[in-house]
């Protein structure tokens, strides 16, 4: 098998401390079906983890909410003490009331809560990269972004990120913190963050496309089967190399609660786009995605 290192995929700098290699991994698959409770293969789940440092990913993407707070948990239990280049990054923001039911609460009492408790599951005595996981309806999002921002200026948060938002809450939260990641959907055959991907790119954030696999939906298309024959490579793989080429700022966070599903996944680093494969295949997802987009829902 040819030797995979995450370092392959370039890197993205958040400070003069923070570097992570641009081929994260998404851990809200290691827990049970729904997002909700223990996993059915806590061993695999636990060798999974292992095996990413091997592999050079020094980027782990997480939540409270997953599991609810399992998912933070098996990271420590398997990773702690870790090692120095490891950025864990987490959110909070989300109350669970069972198997894929998700209540985002914006109060920032309960956004203080999560951070602090999120600090102690993680045995850290600093969220480096904290993320509000939702952007909550039952509180203005000022009121959101100034405890957020308090808790930056007393230490307890290195750098700030949101998910699933638009342009315009991005450019509201700035005003309080410098945001330094943005986690929207977003893959090969979902492009409802376009202008999302290109604002990042243009500010130096990092974009963390969640879903990049699609959650497991099979891509097809006869662009994207030729190019698998000529690279020998698996759907997966060539749709991750299509986020890859797409902007510097990009840091896939494939989810797998599987050794060989992540070896597969993070693999997609061997794999070379041509500008002219880039675009074509940029065309065919995009066909697809002006299909579908009827169903999707816009972002805050
Ligand atoms: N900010 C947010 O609101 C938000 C929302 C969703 C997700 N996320 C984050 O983004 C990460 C990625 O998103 P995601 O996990 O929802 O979706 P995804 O990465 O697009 O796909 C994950 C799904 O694909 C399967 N899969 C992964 N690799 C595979 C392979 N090589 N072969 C076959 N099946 C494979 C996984 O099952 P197996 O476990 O069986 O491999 C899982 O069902 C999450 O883990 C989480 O950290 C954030």
């Amino acid at each position: 098998m040819q030797s995979i290192d995450a370092a392959l995929a370039g890197n993205f700098q958040f400070d003069h401390q923070i570097k992570i290699n641009r081929m994260g991994f998404g851990a809200m698959r290691i827990v049970g079906k729904g997002v909700w409770g223990e996993p059915e293969n806590r061993k695999e789940v636990i060798a999974t983890l292992y095996r990413t440092l091997e592999l050079g990913i020094n980027f782990i993407d997480t939540a409270d909410s997953y599991g609810p707070f399992i998912s933070e948990e098996l990271i420590c239990e398997a990773l702690y003490p870790y090692p120095k280049n490891l950025l864990i990054g987490t959110k909070g923001g989300h109350t669970r009331h069972g198997p894929d039911i998700w209540r985002p609460i914006g109060s920032p009492d309960y956004l203080r809560q999560c951070v602090l408790m999120s600090m102690r599951r993680l045995k850290l005595d600093q969220i480096r990269l904290w993320q509000l996981h939702r952007v909550g309806e039952d509180t203005f999002p000022e009121l959101q972004f100034e405890a957020i921002a308090k808790m930056q200026q007393e230490g307890l948060i290195g750098h700030i990120g949101l998910s699933a938002v638009s342009v315009g809450m991005i450019k509201r939260a700035s005003k309080f913190f410098k945001v330094a990641s943005v986690q929207n959907k977003y893959n090969l055959v979902n492009r409802e963050s376009e202008a999302v991907v290109d604002f990042c790119d243009e500010n130096n954030i990092a974009f963390i496309p969640y879903a990049p696999l699609e959650q497991g939906v099979k891509f097809t298309g006869p662009v994207l089967e030729e190019i698998m024959n000529k690279k020998h490579a698996s759907a997966r793989q060539i749709a991750l190399a299509w986020l890859l080429k797409r902007s510097k700022i990009i840091v896939p966070i494939p989810g797998t609660g599987s050794v060989q599903h992540l070896e597969e996944n993070t693999a997609a680093v061997n794999v070379n786009l041509t500008d002219d494969e880039w675009t074509k295949l940029d065309l065919e997802g995009k066909k697809i995605w002006d299909k579908q987009k009827k169903s999707a829902k816009l972002y805050l």
